[in-house]
C-alpha cells in the first residue's frame, strides 16, 4: 500500500477538514500539521506527498512558502497540492509548483477547493445553511481529487491561467504579504471581554502571541491567519476596527483542540 503524507496548514479548520477527508480516502496516510515546530521536515520516507493550505492574498501563506522551500522529498515521489479558498483562488498553486521545481521536485497536480471564507476584516461568517452547501460540494470535490491522486494524475492546475491575472495577483500578494508582520502587531488587540483563558496563545500556529498579565501581546512573526480572533471564546479579539460586530467563523467539524499543534 502506498504510504502518503498529507501536510496541512489551517487556522479555522477548512484545510484540516479537507486533509482529513483526503487521508480517509487514501488509506495509509499520515496527517502532519505545518507549524513553527516543524524545523527540518523530512518526507523522504513517503511515496506520495500532499500539501493542503488556505490561499492568502491570492498566494501562499508565508509559513507554507518557507516550508515548501525546505521539506525533503525524494524526486520520484508523487506530489500534489490542494488549496482551500473563500472566493478567488489566485496563484498559490503555481507558486507552490515554482518553489518545488527549483528544488528538483515536480508538483504533479494542484487542486482548488472552495470553502467558507475566513478573512473577517473584510466579511463576517456566512450563514450556516450556505456553509453546509459549500461543505457538500467540498465532499464531492475531495472524492474526485482522491480518485485522481490514486491514478497518479498529472498536469492539473486549477487556477486562472491568464497572464494578466497572474501578474496582478503577484503584485497584490507582494504588497499584502510583506506588510503582515508589522500590521499584525499594530492591528490585533483584545477588548475588556478578554477572560485571560490563553487559548489565543495556544492556538497560534507560529507562537506569535505572548500572554502579558494573562492578555495577548502579538509579536512579529504573525501569519495573519486569524486563528486567535476566530477561536476566542469571548470574542474579545479584534483587528483594528474592521472586525467589530462581524460573525466569527470556524469549520463546524473542527474543534480548537484539533488545531493546537505546537508542543
Ligand atoms: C489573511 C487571509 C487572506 C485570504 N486571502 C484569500 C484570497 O486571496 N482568496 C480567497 O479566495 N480566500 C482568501 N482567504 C480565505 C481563506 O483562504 C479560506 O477561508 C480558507 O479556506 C481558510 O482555510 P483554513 O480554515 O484552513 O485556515 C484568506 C484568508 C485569510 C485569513
Amino acid at each position: 500500500m502506498v504510504k502518503t503524507a498529507i501536510y496541512y496548514f489551517s487556522s479555522t479548520g477548512n484545510s484540516l477538514a479537507v486533509a482529513r477527508d483526503l487521508a480517509r480516502g487514501l488509506d495509509n496516510a499520515d496527517i502532519i500539521p505545518i507549524n513553527s515546530s516543524l524545523d527540518a521536515p523530512d518526507a523522504s520516507f513517503y511515496e506520495r506527498v500532499g500539501f493542503v493550505f488556505p490561499i492568502y492574498m491570492f498566494g501562499l501563506p508565508l509559513i507554507v512558502r518557507s516550508f515548501l522551500g525546505k521539506i525533503e522529498i525524494k524526486p520520484e515521489t508523487y506530489v500534489f497540492s490542494v488549496a482551500t479558498f473563500g472566493g478567488l483562488p489566485g496563484r498559490a498553486l503555481s507558486m507552490a509548483g515554482e518553489i518545488l521545481k527549483k528544488r528538483g521536485i515536480e508538483l504533479a497536480c494542484g487542486f482548488s477547493v472552495q470553502m467558507p471564507g475566513n478573512y473577517t476584516p473584510l466579511y463576517g461568517a456566512i450563514p450556516r445553511k450556505q456553509q453546509d452547501k459549500i461543505f457538500l460540494r467540498q465532499k464531492i470535490k475531495t472524492q474526485k481529487i482522491i480518485e485522481l491522486v490514486c491514478q497518479q494524475a498529472a498536469g492539473v492546475m486549477e487556477e486562472n491561467p491568464f497572464l494578466l491575472n497572474l501578474a496582478l495577483y503577484l503584485l497584490l500578494y507582494r504588497a499584502g504579504s510583506s506588510r503582515i508582520p508589522l500590521s499584525a502587531r499594530r492591528g490585533f488587540w483584545s477588548t475588556e471581554a478578554c477572560t485571560k483563558c490563553g487559548l489565543c496563545a495556544k492556538i497560534c500556529p507560529v507562537g506569535n502571541i505572548q500572554l502579558q498579565g494573562g492578555r495577548p501581546f502579538w509579536l512579529l512573526h504573525c501569519q495573519h491567519c486569524m486563528g486567535c480572533l476566530q477561536w476566542c471564546p469571548a470574542q474579545a479579539i479584534e483587528y483594528r476596527n474592521f472586525t467589530r460586530g462581524k460573525g466569527r467563523y470556524h469549520h463546524p467539524e473542527i474543534q480548537a483542540l484539533d488545531l493546537i499543534t505546537r508542543p
